[in-house]
């Protein structure tokens, strides 16, 4: 158990069913050793009084942004201040759309606006609420402002007959989360997690060209394999991101290497051995056109062309059959249907150690869809089976991930040699 040590989490408290599940997460948070300050907002006062939140944090309950007393003791831009996290749960689609935004009427947004301190919030309301389209952008709105989400889950709601995503998540997920953010934060600490290990994660589409202008491509961005190589990097790792054709900024402190084809990447990721871990994130083409023309094809006069196309090496199956095969090889899998019976014959298939699998359908029910979206929601399936993770940002997912390979590689895993044989493929 982590203990949080003297860190100061600032709770704002909004109305919702899920408000008293945050009393559990509050004796959690104390229990750990937190300093815990609580907003219970007007709304939330409706679910849970002053009163039982201050027997729990042992401390003064802010409601009202006009009480002067609080404001000439601690004021909203001191309340921020002190923080090193601020997290609100529950999170209503009032909240959200009034942090998305801007707007500050009460101590709980005033706070939230005069604050530059890491936010993560919980969603939880009705799923015709979540699913909203205004809730869909403010979502969007305050992921690409950088607020970390945790959930919704999906589950039966209070109201009788309602089931949805729009669950809060549970309090020790919460919790889970604002360890995570906490550690993330204690730049020592993440940076001592794989310290000395290397790492190579491909990432983004592969572009197979028909000939000089035009080629076949995938609706990869890129964005969930270049979170992944920056959370390696943050936890102390050596990382080589190898990746397609895509639009985003390389990390900080990661060697990047763009490529455009299969045949490219397969070349730099075996160049990038020896690694401990490899994370293949990238959707590569899984054919290429046997032979690209060397001059645009014209259209005119004849009939459209006939486009031969041959097999891409599999990238993921050749490291995890490489003879310099790194000790952790994790794959993706994206997909529309029977996602985890196809996701374990894929994990046999490529012979890797784990494989994150994700929902790409349109009925995936994640906020902006998965593919180019900002947010995922996957299982990671091991050899000692399968754990579902709720929907958040793919920031967070890179850093669970990297949480669970750091845990991997906690107890002095033996090098690489010795662990390759202890995978044949
Ligand atoms: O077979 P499929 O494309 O569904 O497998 C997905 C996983 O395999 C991902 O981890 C992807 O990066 C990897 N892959 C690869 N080379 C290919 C095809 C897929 O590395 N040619």
């Amino acid at each position: 158990m982590t203990d949080f040590n003297g860190k100061r989490v600032l709770l704002i408290i909004g109305g919702g069913i899920a408000a008293y599940k945050v009393l559990e997460l509050i004796r959690r948070l104390k229990e750990r050793g937190a300093g815990v300050r609580v907003i219970l907002t007007q709304a939330g006062q409706q679910f849970i009084t002053p009163l039982s939140v201050g027997a729990l944090t042992h401390e003064r309950v802010f409601t009202d942004l006009f009480d002067l007393d609080d404001e000439r003791e601690i004021g909203h831009i001191r309340l921020s201040r002190q923080a090193d996290l601020i997290v609100v749960a529950p999170a209503t689609a009032d909240t959200i759309a009034k942090m998305a935004s801007g707007l500050c009427n009460d101590l709980a947004s005033t706070v939230l606006m005069a604050s530059d301190k890491p936010v993560l919030i919980a969603p939880a309301m009705n799923p015709k609420m979540w699913d909203h389209p205004a809730t869909r952008r403010n979502v969007k709105q305050l992921r690409a402002d950088g607020v970390a989400l945790i959930g919704p889950e999906e589950g039966e709601m209070a109201e009788e007959g309602e089931a949805g995503i729009g669950r809060m998540a549970e309090p020790a997920t919460i919790l889970a989360a604002i360890e995570e953010r906490l550690a993330a934060l204690d730049g020592n600490q993440a940076g001592q997690f794989l310290k000395g290990r290397r790492a190579i994660v491909t990432s983004g589409p592969t572009h197979e060209p028909i000939d000089p202008v035009r080629y076949l491509a995938n609706r990869s961005s890129g964005k969930q394999g270049h979170a992944i190589a920056a959370a390696l990097a943050a936890a102390g790792a050596e990382v080589t991101l190898i990746s397609g054709p895509v639009t985003l900024a390389a990390p900080d402190g990661v060697t990047t290497l763009a490529v455009e084809t299969a045949e490219e990447m397969l070349k730099q990721v075996e160049a990038a051995l020896p690694a401990d871990i490899a994370v293949m994130t990238a959707a590569v083409a899984d054919w290429r056109v046997t032979e690209a023309a060397t001059t645009k094809i014209k259209k005119t006069g004849k009939a459209p062309p006939a486009l031969k196309l041959t097999r891409n090496p599999d990238i993921l199956a050749a490291l995890a059959a490489h003879s310099n095969r790194p000790e952790l090889v994790i794959g993706f899998a994206a997909e529309t249907n029977n996602l985890l019976k196809n996701a374990q014959a894929k994990l046999a298939a490529k012979g890797c150690d784990w494989i994150v699998a994700n929902d790409v359908s349109a009925t995936s029910g994640v906020a902006g869809g998965v593919l180019g979206g900002d947010a995922n929601r996957v299982h990671l399936l091991t050899a000692a089976g399968s754990d579902a993770w709720p929907e958040m940002s793919k920031a967070e997912v890179a850093s669970r991930l990297v949480q669970r390979i750091a845990e991997y590689f906690g107890d002095d895993r033996p090098r690489r040699r010795d662990e390759a044989e202890a995978h044949p493929s």
